[in-house]
């Protein structure tokens, strides 16, 4: 049985969100639903997710000592992970001591921070399907691993990333021997963490990519079930996703290969909750790209298409309810991105983007915009997808953001 308590009462259910952008912001939402106490943490404070929480935190959460000191002093029932770049050996620490619970699993919030935990699960421990990797630590090493010997290298044209990035940051597409030292400088300049250690893939010609969001969830007799939303479709550029539509067709083949892939990762990772599958599909080929072990970026799209969506089916997962993954319609998400650098920016156009029929809007109340950062996203439901992502597309353009 599951029992939720009263916010701010002794015996509230008191949730922590560790990252508190527009994924978590919308996390944050469903939890205070349900009547639970939320707590926001970022690297900067007003972050989208602090501006509707009961409480506000803001700390470098890649410091163990600031990560141990605050969950500490507030001792939330949950800690949930919203971001890679977190203290995740304290983490480890802190739930062994059985001092709180992670979301969905310390351990997976390890594997999964950065590149290579994941990769070597997956690929090695887990047998799946993969794209060729090696992981170098310098510039020689990474010719060494394109060029190989005997004609086992991984080749060109092959994926530069570093191993603690996300959005594509600091990742560049290698096509001959003239990029290599490029590639080696962008990923050096775009890493989090400036370690020096990248990955380098070879590149799978998809026909497309599709995000499997699968949840793990308690069912009526206590046991952990799996359940699986249609697939997402998306768009990446340079890494960034840019669009999302749901369902994605597929083969039924490819379909179940991707369910397995899934079943098989969250399996392993274990825990409660709602996970992005990234997954490259041709033809009835399906190789494992990565995971998150929480809402996916993509997945936003699910606010407009499914009874619930993606950051109520976290929500209620982590907290032991039953959940619900079936579509309701079909729709679209396109992003919108900053355009400008400034503080303080204001949106034009907002009464003109909802004019598209069956449209919607998250704008995600970031205090500051760069070019290239995702400011809000445009939602569309239709009775096709087509439809769906021309209208989210056409919305999104409505929406000039601007300095103040
Ligand atoms: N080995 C690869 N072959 C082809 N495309 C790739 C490969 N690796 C990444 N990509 C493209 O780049 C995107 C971002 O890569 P990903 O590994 O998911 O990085 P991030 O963690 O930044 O999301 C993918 O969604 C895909 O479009
Ligand atoms: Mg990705």
């Amino acid at each position: 049985m599951t029992t939720l308590g009263t916010p701010l009462s002794p015996h509230a259910t008191k949730v922590m969100l560790l990252g508190s952008g527009e994924l978590g912001k919308e996390v944050l939402i469903a939890l205070q639903r349900l009547g639970v106490e939320t707590i926001a943490v970022d690297r900067y404070d007003n972050a989208p997710g602090q501006q509707v929480a009961h409480h506000a935190r803001t700390i470098t959460m890649s410091d163990p000592a600031q990560l141990k000191a605050l969950i500490e002093a507030e001792r939330p029932h949950l800690v949930v992970p919203e971001i890679e770049a977190i203290a995740t050996p304290m983490l480890e620490e802190l739930e062994a001591a059985g001092t709180v619970r992670v979301i969905p699993t310390a351990r997976a919030a390890r594997l999964t921070m950065d590149r290579e935990g994941i990769r070597v699960l997956a690929a090695e421990t887990l047998g799946l399907p993969t794209s060729p990797y090696k992981f170098c630590n310098s510039l020689q090493e990474l010719q060494a691993a394109i060029d190989g010997e005997n004609g086992q290298g991984i080749g060109y044209p092959c994926i530069v990333k570093p191993v603690m990035s996300s959005s594509g940051k600091g990742q560049s597409k290698i096509d001959g021997p003239a990029d290599v030292q490029k590639a080696w400088d962008y990923a050096m300049a775009g890493g989090r963490v400036s370690h020096g250690r990248v990955i380098v893939e070879g590149f799978i010609d998809f026909d497309y990519e599709i995000t499997q969001l699968t949840v793990r969830s308690v069912g009526a007799d206590g046991q952990i079930e799996t359940h699986f939303c249609d697939p997402i479709g998306h768009v990446q550029v340079s890494g960034d996703y840019v669009e999302s539509w749901q369902p994605h067709p597929m083969h039924p083949a490819a379909l179940e290969k991707s369910r397995q892939i899934a079943k098989a990762v969250t399996d392993n990772l274990g825990g409660q909750g709602l996970f992005g599958v990234e997954l490259f599909v041709k033809g009835q080929d399906v190789w494992f790209s990565e995971v998150s072990p929480r809402p996916h970026d993509t997945g936003l799209v699910t606010l407009c298409t499914q009874h619930q969506s993606e950051f109520e089916l976290h929500a209620r997962a982590i907290l032991g309810l039953p959940v619900d993954t079936r579509l309701r319609n079909p729709g679209a998400s396109a992003v919108i991105y900053g355009g400008v650098e400034a503080q303080g920016i204001v949106f034009d156009g907002v009464d003109e983007a909802l004019r598209v029929p069956d449209t919607d809007l998250r704008l995600f109340g970031k205090p500051e915009s760069f070019a290239k950062r995702r400011m809000g996203v445009a939602l569309a439901r239709a009775s096709d997808v087509e439809t769906a992502r021309t209208n989210a597309k056409l919305a999104a353009s409505k929406v000039k953001p601007r300095v103040a």
